[in-house]
């Protein structure tokens, strides 16, 4: 049989999205499952991410690199789809490296991959700041940086082959955006102003991990191996299925991980969408089942809920069933991975929100419009919480029953199997499941 057969292909493709409006915990599943995995590669997004993984006693933060380098030996990719912020990357390269972790070898990145500059950061930091409607973006510049490439403006990794032509678009890049903040007031270009050179300098560093990711990809699952695609931010923050325009820029949907890897869709085996016990969002944009001003913040610190990009705090609500339902269609989900249910631990009841109530009546879909969703009132099902720890369990029958219970109705109401859940921050407070 042929091995370009793609169902014969013998290596296994899984795509990890977030299920709900980001930080749902996708770096700790994916450390989780790069153990087993020889290939990680981002798709989206840029250094708006921001995936924490905790070995041992110590935290890594990554925002570009996969978080799949702390495990030695996988090959980790950048693919087209994401927006690369070259000091940022390197800045990281060097600080993972300091920490012990063997970075040189393993990075790959996109030719294809549209560079992220200084001056996309300054637009992205200089429009939230005069907006009459702030969309809270992380200010890493990811919007501005999208803007160019869907305008065919942009500057990719392999254009720096060719130093002038480099110069020329990064100076045009430059003007352009000096002309776009004159228009909102602002004449200093701060550190933006050294960006020609600053990025012409790290050419020859960024060129030798040029590669092509989509290629990669395909050797790798033809050569029987296993490749993991590592989404950032969330469904509900895609920008054509989230709640728009409090959307990032990127789709973080599954569709997205083989536009943004390079790869067709039928390449994929398996979806695996992360969700919380209960649900975050930060930056701007209706979270229909947000907790009360006292649970609120309870939650938030039982669960650290600070980002992990910008400290900001995460609002905090109710697992929401809907948007869960709605993930699952728009990522084609076969698998859950529920995070952070220790959080809930010693609450005496908890929620998840089943449907609407909108001016028009009952809904169990999920508004296209935003302000729609900003006005709409959850339909709650209340169960007893199990106030009893479950951080030391490692399989399904060591959770309190009532634990279960909540587990078994967030599966229902999602429509999608659990397949692992996370009781802690640890790689090995994990439970399989199936
Ligand atoms: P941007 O991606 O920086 O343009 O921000 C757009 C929206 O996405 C804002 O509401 C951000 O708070 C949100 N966002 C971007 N990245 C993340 C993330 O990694 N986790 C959670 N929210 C994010």
């Amino acid at each position: 049989m042929s091995p370009f057969v793609r169902a014969q292909v013998s290596g296994r493709c899984t795509v990890v999205v977030g299920g709900q409006w980001g930080d749902e915990g996708k770096g700790k599943i994916v450390d989780v499952l790069t153990a087993e995995a020889d290939v990680v590669a981002r798709y989206q997004g840029g250094a708006n991410a921001g995936h924490t993984v905790q070995v041992g006693d110590e935290t890594f933060i990554f925002h570009l690199i996969p978080s799949g380098i702390l495990h030695p030996g996988k090959r980790c990719l950048l693919g087209n789809g994401v927006v690369l912020d070259p000091v940022q990357f390197f800045k990281e390269y060097e600080a993972a490296e300091a920490r012990g972790v063997s970075v040189e070898g393993r990075v790959g990145v996109s030719r294809r991959a549209h560079l992220l500059l200084p001056y996309h950061k300054l637009l992205d930091r200089a429009r939230e700041g005069i907006s009459a409607r702030k969309i809270g973006t992380t200010g890493r510049g990811i919007g501005p940086a999208y803007e160019d490439k869907v305008a065919r403006r942009g500057i990719r990794v392999v254009d720096l082959k060719d130093p002038e032509r480099a110069r020329s678009l990064l100076v045009e890049g430059l003007e352009r955006t000096r002309a776009k903040l004159r228009e909102l007031g602002v004449e200093d270009l701060g550190d933006a102003e050294s960006c020609v050179e600053e990025t012409l300098a790290l050419a020859g560093r960024l060129l030798a991990l040029a590669t092509d990711v989509g290629s990669e990809i395909q050797q790798a699952l033809l050569a029987g191996k296993k490749v993991l695609l590592e989404g950032a931010q969330g469904t509900a923050l895609d920008i054509d299925h989230g709640t728009y325009p409090y959307v990032t820029s990127s789709n973080t949907t599954a569709g997205g991980a083989a536009c943004g890897a390079g790869i067709g869709p039928t390449w994929i085996h398996e979806v695996l969408g992360v969700v919380k016990a209960y649900i975050t969002r930060v930056g701007e944009g209706p979270l229909p089942t947000a907790f009360p001003p006292e649970l609120d913040q309870k939650v938030r610190d039982l669960g650290s809920e600070y980002g992990a990009t910008t400290g900001r705090p995460r609002r905090c609500g109710w697992y929401d069933g809907v948007l869960a339902r709605y993930s699952s269609r728009v990522n084609g989900l076969t698998g859950l991975a529920v995070t952070k249910l220790d959080v809930l631990d010693t609450l005496p009841e908890v929620r998840i929100a089943v449907a609407y109530r909108t001016p028009e009546g009952e809904t169990r879909e999920f508004p296209a419009d935003t302000t729609v969703l900003g006005q709409v009132e959850p339909v709650y099902e209340t169960l007893p919480g199990w106030q009893e720890p479950t951080v030391g369990a490692t399989r399904l029958e060591d959770l309190p029953a009532k634990a279960r219970a909540y587990l078994d109705r967030l599966e229902e109401v999602s429509e999608t199997p659990i397949r692992m859940i996370s009781v802690g921050t640890r790689r090995d407070q994990i439970i399989r499941v199936g």
